[in-house]
């Protein structure tokens, strides 16, 4: 059994940014996680653009770009120009969710979809069929470093119901508190993509922790 893994750099060492970023392009992770948050949407500023740019020039793994922004619609092309390949927008920031779902396919991206740990599956149904993958958030987001929870589990379970059912293609991505303890267990109730961000940066042989979470046997 294997996962797509995809390293979130926000736990990355700022100061020695490019080392970090190699050593993914090194590693068995398949994509580079780049976290943006607002501080409005979120209660935390992270990072936008110029670091995005920076990072691409440099990255040799596609870039999964989570908008934790207000309006992600205005800043879509700006993202894609800046090296983003996946972007993710939350459902509790697009009122228009189908509309911005087809605005990034239209610039060449793959299409995700963000529900926050109290958002229930059940309101991506008139979705689903449009969508590349579905983001699950098993943490609150806003911060690096939280406990997962739990209750993520029966959401992953559910939702792989609705994609069998619909016929959807969507993957499912899990992203908050991803270790070697839950990573097994995540992909058994049907996650294809795990999140890592603190388990990965913060181990002391951080290509083995993305192995370790890459092939669940
Ligand atoms: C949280 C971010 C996550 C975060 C994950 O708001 O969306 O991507 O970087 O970090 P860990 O793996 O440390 O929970
Ligand atoms: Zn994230």
């Amino acid at each position: 059994m294997k996962s797509i893994v995809a390293p979130s750099i926000l736990a990355a060492d700022f100061n020695n940014l490019q080392r970090d970023i190699e050593m993914v392009n090194e590693s068995e992770a398949d994509l580079i996680h780049f976290d943006v948050m607002d501080g409005t949407f979120v209660p935390n500023i992270s990072f936008g653009i110029p670091v995005l740019e920076a990072v691409n020039k440099i990255a040799k793994k596609p870039i999964d770009v989570h908008l934790m922004i207000v309006n992600p619609e205005q800043h879509l092309e700006a993202f894609k120009n800046a090296g983003a390949d996946y972007i993710s927008v939350h459902y509790e920031t697009c009122p228009h969710l189908h509309r911005t779902v087809y605005q990034i396919k239209e610039l060449g991206c793959k299409a995700g979809v963000v529900l926050n740990p109290h958002t229930p599956v059940s309101l991506l149904e008139g979705v689903i069929t449009d969508v590349d993958f579905v983001l699950l958030m098993s943490v609150n987001p806003g911060f690096g470093g939280q406990k997962f929870i739990p209750h993520t589990y029966q959401k992953v379970k559910d939702l792989k119901k609705m994609i069998r059912e619909s016929g959807s293609k969507a993957l499912i991505e899990i992203d908050g508190g991803v270790d070697a303890s839950n990573a097994k267990a995540l992909v058994e109730a049907g996650a294809d993509m795990l999140v890592a961000g603190s388990y990965v940066f913060k181990h002391p042989q951080p290509k083995e922790a993305i192995s370790s979470i890459k092939h669940l046997s």
